[in-house]
């Protein structure tokens, strides 16, 4: 896995240089479609880069404005369970932080734990368990990236969350916020292993984004979270199939826009103010 590489890659392609990277769940590709001025670099494009064997997941990054805001979009990812190591998942996001971006927005689909967390609902992600799936840090650490034993007392940003309540309060959409837990997949759970995690604190399960988070926070990245609850966990309400699950978070990628467009809106507002 040369980074350096990668990075010359995307480097000859575009010239943005992306401040706030986005990472595109399941169902949720076609919100890239908010976009301005887009470059589009497929993943099998990037010389060593993992590319996702799993249908529907089209696989590219998307660079471009949102808001004005440089941003670089996910519009698919490799899940843990297909195989890959889990450097190799978390590498897309260790690219982005070398392109330079200082924020990143991680969506995923999941299933709602919370007796409160409807199918159709959106989560803000304010922690996470990752104890069910192995750590992206294990092995030599890259004193490049971070440090070897990063504090993870608040993974999902404090003012980012506030940021997202604010944008769906404008949206007039409920405001939800919960514990997202990963596990690795690919079956979904059962109704046991829902009732465990419900008792650890999990309002929403699903099998990606914790290794991604804490990638980024190794970096100094700050991170906001979002899951599109795409239906009631196993054992809270019917068999579960992959196919309705992507159905009902296709729906939800429109929603998902106007947050991503008031959240990149708001970053901007900020970061100025910041300069
Ligand atoms: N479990 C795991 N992953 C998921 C689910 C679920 O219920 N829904 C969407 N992704």
């Amino acid at each position: 896995m040369d980074r350096d590489k990668m990075i010359s890659y995307i480097k000859e392609k575009t010239n943005i240089i992306p401040k706030a990277g986005i990472v595109l769940g399941s169902g949720l590709g076609d919100a890239y479609s908010c976009v301005k001025d887009a470059t589009y670099i497929p993943y099998s494009d990037i010389p060593g880069f993992p590319t996702s064997t799993v249908a529907g997941h089209a696989g590219r990054f998307v660079l471009g404005y949102i808001e004005e805001v440089p941003v670089i979009l996910m519009q698919g990812r490799v899940h843990y369970y297909e195989g890959y190591s889990m450097e190799a998942v978390v590498l897309p996001v260790r690219i982005m932080g070398m392109l330079g971006i200082d924020t990143l927005l991680l969506t995923n689909a999941a299933g709602g734990i919370a007796e409160t967390l409807l199918p159709g609902d959106i989560m803000i992600i304010e922690d996470h368990i990752s104890s069910f799936i192995t750590s992206p840090l294990i092995g030599a650490n890259d004193e490049t990236l971070g440090v070897r034993f990063p504090d993870m007392t608040q993974v999902y940003d404090r003012e980012y969350i506030d940021i997202l309540k604010d944008a769906f309060h404008h949206q007039k959409m409920d405001i939800k916020q919960g514990v997202y837990i990963q596990v690795s997949g690919p079956q979904y759970e059962t109704p046991a292993e829902i009732r465990m995690y419900k008792k650890l604190g999990a309002d929403a399960v699903g099998m990606s984004t914790v290794c991604e988070a804490i990638a980024a926070r190794h970096m100094g990245i700050k991170v906001a979270g979002l899951s599109s609850i795409c239906n009631k966990a196993a054992g809270l309400g019917g068999e579960l199939s992959h196919t309705d699950i992507i159905d009902m978070s296709r729906q939800m990628s429109d929603k998902l826009i106007k947050i991503m467009i008031y959240f990149m809106k708001e970053y901007k507002r900020r970061y100025n103010e910041w300069m």
